[in-house]
C-alpha cells in the first residue's frame, strides 16, 4: 500500500471482528515500531502483547466507563498492545520529557504498519496507569504510556475532521501566512 494512502486511511478502530490476528503479522508490526527514531537512539520503549482474556479485562478495567475504546480493549479485539517506556533511558530538556515522544513515534509506526496489513488499532491514553501496570506486572521504573487494541476492523470508520492547513502552518514567523 502506498505510504500516503496509509496515512490518509488509517483510523482509530474501536469495533473488531472476532477473527484472530494472523500470527505472522505481529513480528512485522513490532518490527515497524522497533526501527522508529528515538532520543540518542536509546529506544526506551517496550511492548507487551496481550492475548489473555483475563488480562485484557483487567486492562479495560483501568479505563473509565466513558472511554469509547473500553469494549475493544476488554472484549472485542483479539490482541491488546501495552506501550511502556523507561524515562531514564530517554532525554529531558527544557521541561520536555522525550520518552513520550520516543514511545509515541514507535507506536505510530506500528499503527501505520497495522493499517497497511489490513489491521486496526486505536491509541488509548485515558486509563489509570497503576491499574494497567498491575495488570501486566510493569516494573516501577517504567511508565505505561498507551494501550492499543489490535485486530481486524469490523468496518472502516468514517474520517474525523482536521483543521485546514492555513490554520496550523505559518511562513517564516509565527502568525504569518505561508505562501
Ligand atoms: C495521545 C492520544 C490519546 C488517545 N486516547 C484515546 C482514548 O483513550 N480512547 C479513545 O477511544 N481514543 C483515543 N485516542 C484516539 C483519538 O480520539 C483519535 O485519534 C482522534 O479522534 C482522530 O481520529 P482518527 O484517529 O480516527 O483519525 C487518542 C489519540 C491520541 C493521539
Amino acid at each position: 500500500m502506498d505510504l500516503y494512502e496509509v496515512l490518509k486511511n488509517r483510523r482509530s478502530v474501536r469495533k473488531y471482528k472476532p477473527d484472530p490476528v494472523p500470527e505472522d503479522k505481529l513480528p512485522t508490526l513490532l518490527d515497524a515500531a522497533r526501527i522508529a527514531p528515538s532520543w540518542s537512539n536509546k529506544q526506551c520503549w517496550r511492548f507487551i502483547v496481550v492475548r489473555d482474556q483475563e488480562t485484557k479485562k483487567k486492562l479495560a478495567e483501568s479505563m473509565p466507563e466513558k472511554n469509547p475504546a473500553k469494549k475493544a480493549v476488554g472484549e472485542t479485539a483479539p490482541v491488546v498492545l501495552v506501550l511502556c517506556a523507561d524515562p531514564a533511558a530517554s532525554g529531558f530538556q527544557d521541561g520536555k520529557d522525550y520518552y513520550l515522544l520516543d514511545a509515541g513515534l514507535a507506536l505510530q509506526q506500528l499503527m501505520l504498519a497495522a493499517h497497511a496489513e489490513g489491521l486496526g488499532t486505536c491509541w488509548v491514553a485515558w486509563f489509570d496507569e497503576e491499574k494497567a501496570r498491575a495488570a501486566c506486572a510493569v516494573p516501577k521504573d517504567h511508565r505505561v504510556v498507551a494501550l492499543t487494541p489490535l485486530g481486524i476492523p469490523e468496518k472502516q470508520p468514517s474520517e474525523r475532521p482536521r483543521k485546514e492547513l492555513e490554520e496550523i502552518t505559518f511562513g517564516e514567523q509565527w502568525g504569518q501566512p505561508l505562501k
